[in-house]
């Protein structure tokens, strides 16, 4: 199946990206900034689902960016859209058949560290994986990975250094720390965030653990990326709102795009 997906993308895109980079909530327009563009929908794939969440155009964005072959999703799916693991992670093992080697994912994030301020922007340094379930349940795809594997590198030092370095030259404050996922699509309540907090987790999503575990499974570099869209429920005390999350995110588009331009540049 992913094969088959991969070649009708191959014979649409007469190019082989190495580097995939998922846009999160309100974080596609960032895809804008790609030279010579080849877009392709979802909808067009054989075998693959689209996206039904806010904001996400659900579409695969081909083209050169930070002075290399990328591709861009331009959304994704998600467990809480009614579609199962192996569903959400379908495109990541068909940008591996497609030859891409390195991950970058992004998301929108509540903060759950009260450090954080909306508006931050947080490198994922490790993850907790709190969707009850795994996208590598059932038989393994043994000629992507093993059927165990060690989960202690998932975001590759390499890739977390230069991130770190991209931030320091453009003078973007970056912030640290361990993404917890959750299902949604209700948000979290703050006892649960309080819980969250003494288990070590900085940031709250509904994304990004399925599709790095699943890449990382594939023998992928990745680097994860959250934008701080909101403080996590009871953080500050004051309602959470779904509409807000998209806007803020929105709002530091431009950063966030000068951020992974760089990092691309250096990868
Ligand atoms: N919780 C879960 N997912 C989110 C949040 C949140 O507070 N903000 C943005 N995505």
């Amino acid at each position: 199946m992913f094969q088959e997906s991969a070649n009708y993308l191959k014979s649409k895109v007469n190019r082989s990206p190495g580097i995939a980079i998922i846009l999160g909530s309100g974080l596609g327009e960032l895809a804008q900034k790609v030279e010579n563009p080849v877009y392709i929908n979802y909808q067009e794939i054989p075998h693959f689902k689209t996206s039904t969440a806010p904001d996400h155009k659900g579409r695969f964005v081909f083209g050169s960016f930070g002075g290399k072959e990328v591709v861009f999703m331009q959304g994704r799916l998600h467990y809480y859209e009614g579609y199962s693991l192996q569903e959400v992670t379908f495109p990541i093992r068909v940008l591996k058949e497609t030859g891409v080697k390195t991950l970058i994912a992004t998301n929108a994030a509540g903060g759950i560290n009260k450090a954080f301020a909306a508006g931050d922007i947080m490198l994922i340094e490790d993850h907790i994986n709190l969707l009850g379930t795994n996208p590598l349940i059932g038989p393994n795809i043994a000629y992507h990975g093993e059927r165990f594997f060690d989960m202690t590198y998932a975001y590759t030092p390499r890739l977390q250094q230069i991130a770190k370095e991209s931030a320091a030259q453009i003078g973007l404050p970056l912030q640290k720390g361990v993404y917890i996922a959750c299902t949604g699509p209700s948000f979290e309540t703050p006892a649960e965030i309080r819980a969250f907090r003494l288990w070590g987790a900085d940031a709250v999503g509904m994304s990004t653990v399925p599709e790095v575990i699943v890449a990382v499974h594939c023998g992928m570099e990745v680097l994860g990326l959250s934008l701080i869209t909101n403080a996590a429920a009871g953080v500050l005390g004051t309602p959470l709102c779904g509409q807000k999350v998209i806007e803020t995110a929105q709002k530091k588009g431009r950063e966030f795009e000068a951020l992974i331009e760089r990092i691309v540049e250096q990868i």
